[in-house]
């Protein structure tokens, strides 16, 4: 007997609340966005919210001048209460009620979902869930993309948002963290206001029936240490901390200090060459206390060309020596990466970068870019602001595998949000609310 219960809206109960340490403690799959300069800026972090993806990372920002500057943290840094989402989580026991459903956790009632990519031949897989248009930034509450759990044992559980620094120093970063976690008080509409311009902001305004939130900004720092840009790496920054395993133990004591044991925070690092070292890193991070670690599996020095390594990841997880749960990172461009990612490696949750730029629907199933994410994309950047080159490459980015070379160049050539939004208007997509 299906015992799932249906919700309305007003109906669910409230999310739990969890760190992303409890998640990938507690949670079967976590789906999380990387941390990408430039890209996982508000309103991406936000589309992906509503496609299963449980968390997400601001772009790196640099924590000297983040705690040093109002201008560099308006310009880097902006967010709102209702940028995470809500989703039903598995967890890792779940009872015998499992046979009811199908090898996806599914019921019955779920299969058979929307479709609505561009081309037919790139059908959404099996795990597709109903996505509903979601009224952009109006609410800050937020509902799962389905009102029916998957199974009676799903939990409904809030996303995470972490912020990324790069610092080569433990107090500029214990300063950013400090700064960055600063609990909002009240709520006015000039921070709605800042949400739309894409300010530094630190309340969003609450509906007039709905409690005054208290909720930090970000659920948690992370600090990178994979970085390979040569002017990073001269700077003493990302991932030339890759070999000071004790800079980043006293930057993460430093945090700790600051900010009490804990405040979570985590690190992203690279697989080396040599695997020694990526074993003293790992566990001199852990016994610095960190929450959880990012492997990306390719090395300093590779290209993102060269194929991600799952033994290099398997290798640091085991370095962990389960004493921290571990996220993978490299190559996650389809499902089934997802699902070679956990198995081959032993990671608990699975973080994507390019492949969630080319479909920001991957974790709900989609094989390709939805049509509806592209109409919610362009109404969360024309809601929030996003400047018009990041725009337009996101536009593309979705696009890619379903353009010509004729669309390519047409795209490019393109100087305005309404020129881009007529172009889509073109290809069948639909927008409510005009920017
Ligand atoms: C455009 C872009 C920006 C990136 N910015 C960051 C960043 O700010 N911080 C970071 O740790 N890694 C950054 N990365 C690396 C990604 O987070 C990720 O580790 C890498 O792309 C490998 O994942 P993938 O194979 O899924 O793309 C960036 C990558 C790209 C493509």
């Amino acid at each position: 007997m299906r015992t799932t219960e249906y919700y309305k809206p007003e109906e669910l109960p409230e999310p739990e609340v969890l760190t992303m340490r409890q998640m990938l403690d507690e949670m079967e799959e976590v789906h999380v966005l990387a941390p990408l300069v430039r890209c996982s800026k508000l309103p991406f972090r936000h589309l992906v919210s509503m496609y299963e993806t449980h968390v997400t990372h601001t772009p790196m920002m640099l924590a000297p001048e983040f705690s040093r500057a109002q201008t560099a943290r308006i310009s880097d840094f902006a967010s709102s209460h209702s940028e995470r989402g809500v989703f039903w989580m598995k967890p890792r026991k779940t009872g015998g009620r499992q046979e009811e459903y199908d090898e996806l956790g599914r019921s019955n009632a779920d299969s058979g979902l929307e479709a609505n990519t561009f081309a037919s031949s790139s059908a959404s897989s099996s795990r597709t869930t109903t996505v509903d248009r979601f009224p952009a930034v109006k609410s800050s509450r937020r509902s799962p993309s389905s009102l029916n759990p998957p199974s009676p044992d799903h939990r409904l559980v809030r996303g995470n948002l972490i912020a990324q620094f790069a610092s080569n120093n433990g107090k500029s970063l214990a300063d950013a963290c400090e700064i960055i976690s600063v609990l909002p008080e009240t709520t006015t509409d000039e921070d709605e206001d800042n949400a739309k311009t894409g300010g530094f902001v630190g309340e969003e305004q609450a509906p007039v029936d709905e409690p005054v939130r208290s909720e930090r900004l970000v659920d948690g720092v992370d600090l990178n240490c994979g970085c390979p840009q040569p002017w990073a790496y001269s700077e003493g920054i990302g991932s030339a901390l890759l070999r000071k395993p004790d800079l980043v133990a006293d930057m993460v004591k430093q945090v700790h200090a600051r900010m009490g044991d804990d405040f979570a925070i985590s690190v992203k690092i690279r697989v080396d060459d040599k695997p020694e070292l990526t074993e003293r890193l790992v566990q001199t991070a852990i016994h610095a206390n960190v929450t959880h670690l990012t492997i990306h599996g390719r090395t300093r020095h590779q290209p993102s060309t060269a194929p991600v390594s799952l033994p290099g990841i398997r290798f640091a997880v085991e370095c962990a020596k389960g004493e921290v749960p571990c996220v993978g990172n490299g190559d996650i461009w389809e499902y089934g990466d997802v699902d070679d990612m956990r198995r081959v490696t032993g990671v608990k949750g699975v973080m994507a970068a390019r492949g969630l730029l080319a479909n920001p629907a991957l974790f709900a199933g989609y094989s390709s870019t939805p049509k509806h994410a592209v109409e919610n994309f362009v109404e969360l950047a024309t809601s929030y602001g996003l400047a018009y080159n990041l725009f337009q490459r996101h536009v593309s980015y979705m696009l890619e595998s379903t353009m010509s070379k004729h669309d390519r160049l047409y795209l490019n050539s393109l100087g305005s949000y309404s020129g881009i939004t007529d172009w889509l208007e073109d290809r069948g997509l639909q927008f409510s609310g005009r920017c």
